[in-house]
């Protein structure tokens, strides 16, 4: 079994003063937690939680990357940046980028493929739309994504996020049976070595079962994430 990664996004939320989060977990987490844990804030805030978090087993990671290592790309960050300021992963393809930025899959496998070569791990997001679901297409959405936003190598340091957009910030979580369904198809179509993340609306409080599901290997919080309480709430039931 693979270890489970329980990683925050904090999206676009979080001010300096956010950083007394960070420090609260870390005084909960102490020097072994059960499971691997990663915060991905705001890219002007990395540094300083890198530094804050250096000598605890908590990681930071970028929200998104350039796919090119750097350029004329006004208001980019590019995956090299990240690293150098300490980042190990960093999110790519996530839903909210993939709608409001109008990112493809071909866009966020050049993507992941920046992160590998910056030496980040890519957390590629993967979901389907409700739209998508009630047409019953979530399987064949979430396989053609996986297809197409994959790095042409794949390795075993990539993680994979499903992540239903209609579960994300609503607070509606996709049920056990559709989360066991969904992760199933995906260990067939990557392989064992692939960690497989499930994101949407996951709280302390359903976060047990989520997490013990067969072929979940983590989760990606979003609004959970932003409070220790919260966050170790959920690391505490992985
Ligand atoms: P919520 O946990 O707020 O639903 O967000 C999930 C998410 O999008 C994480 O990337």
């Amino acid at each position: 079994m693979l270890r489970k990664l329980i990683a925050g996004n904090w999206k676009m939320n979080g001010l300096r003063h956010s950083l007394d989060e960070v420090s609260s977990l870390i005084q909960k987490v102490g020097k072994d937690p059960k499971a691997d844990i990663l915060i991905c804030p705001p890219a002007l805030l990395l540094m300083e939680m890198a530094r804050q978090t250096k000598d605890s087993p908590i990681m930071v990671g970028g929200q998104d990357c350039h796919w090119r290592e750097c350029g004329a790309h006004t208001g980019e960050i590019s995956a090299q940046m990240l690293a150098d300021a300490e980042a190990s992963h960093v999110i790519v393809g996530h839903s909210e980028r993939r709608a409001d930025c109008g990112e493809s899959s071909k866009i966020v496998k050049d993507k992941a493929e920046a992160a590998l070569a910056a030496g980040l791990v890519p957390i590629i997001c993967v979901g389907e739309t409700l739209e998508q679901r009630e047409a019953g297409e979530a399987a064949s959405v979430v396989r053609e994504q996986v297809e197409q936003s994959l790095p042409a190598h794949p390795k075993s340091e990539i993680i994979i996020a499903y992540e239903p957009v209609w579960a994300i910030g609503t607070g509606k979580v996709a049920s056990a049976g559709d989360i066991a369904e969904i992760h199933a198809l995906l260990r067939e179509q990557v392989g064992a070595a692939i960690r497989l993340l499930y994101g949407g609306s996951v709280k302390p409080g359903n976060a047990a079962e989520i997490l013990h599901l067969d072929n979940v290997d983590g989760a990606l919080v979003g609004g959970a994430s932003l409070r220790a309480e919260d966050f170790y709430g959920i690391i505490k039931n992985s």
